[in-house]
């Protein structure tokens, strides 16, 4: 069974940080239920799903995805890139504290999970604005004992490297390559985003199923034409703060954790 963590959107979302967006109003009660919604298909494809409340102090807080990096039995509590998000790892950092073995990625490292995209044995992080070398080197280390391999990729033009490219089923990868090049997935099969949808790249994987956003019409016809099941779901407020269906949640396999 698989495990989720989200958390609820914050009544701040409107004063997000922003890197390649322009800044919109953001309808919060319309962003509050597009995340019921989220969570909702969430629990549809079989997740447990742990909710911790909205923080007002912290914007960008429903964006749990790049607080931590969990792969089996461990997690890594990210350093985020940016400075508003620091306070985010700690209510993270408490609840998974308690259930799975935790690292930390220290000063002056910093890495958000954004940038972290697991495939296998491999794990591709992204030099983007938000994750360091020493960042990097630090997640290197914490993890070749559990088996991982991490590689460094080089992300530009979008927010993080989930941005660019995500995985939509054993070694097959969505991704926009005017952001990322894709030679460095060359163990991979890639499906590109279509031309008219650039921000189409972010996929929720859950399983069989692929949680996307109902704004990328075509490259969701190109995913089922790939054989994958679509679950669309509409994330357009949560997207105006540079987010993404990855961005709002964390999620493992429940076998590789303690009861809670
Ligand atoms: N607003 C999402 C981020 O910049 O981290």
């Amino acid at each position: 069974m698989k495990t989720a963590l989200v958390r609820g959107v914050s009544s701040a979302i409107g004063s997000c940080e922003l890197t390649h967006f322009t800044r919109q109003p953001i309808d919060v009660a319309k962003a509050e239920r597009q995340h019921r919604a989220y969570v909702g298909a969430l629990r549809d494809l079989g997740c447990r799903v742990h909710e911790l409340p909205a923080d007002p102090t912290l914007p960008d807080s429903v964006f749990v995805e790049d607080t931590a990096v969990l792969v089996d039995g461990v997690a890594v509590i990210a350093r985020p890139g940016a400075a508003s998000r620091r306070k985010e790892i700690d209510a993270i950092d408490a609840f998974l504290s308690l259930r799975l073995p935790v690292l930390r990625i220290e000063s002056p490292g910093t890495l958000d999970g954004g940038d972290v995209l697991r495939v296998d044995r491999t794990l591709y992080v992204g030099t983007s604005g938000r994750t360091n070398a020493a960042g990097i080197v630090q997640l290197r280390a914490g993890l070749a004992s559990y088996g991982y391999e991490v590689r460094a990729v080089r992300v530009s033009g979008c927010l993080h490297l989930k941005s660019a490219v995500t995985e939509v089923g054993d070694g097959l990868l969505l991704i926009q390559n005017e952001w990322v090049d894709a030679d460095a997935f060359s163990d991979c099969t890639c499906i590109e985003v279509d031309p008219q949808e650039s921000r189409a790249a972010n996929a929720l994987r859950v399983g069989a199923e692929i949680v996307y956003p109902a704004a990328y019409p075509r490259t969701a016809a190109r995913l089922r034409d790939s054989g994958l099941r679509v679950r669309l779901v509409d994330v357009s407020e949560l997207a105006k703060a540079e987010g993404a269906v990855t961005c709002c949640s964390l999620i493992w396999d429940a076998a590789a954790v303690c009861p809670s």
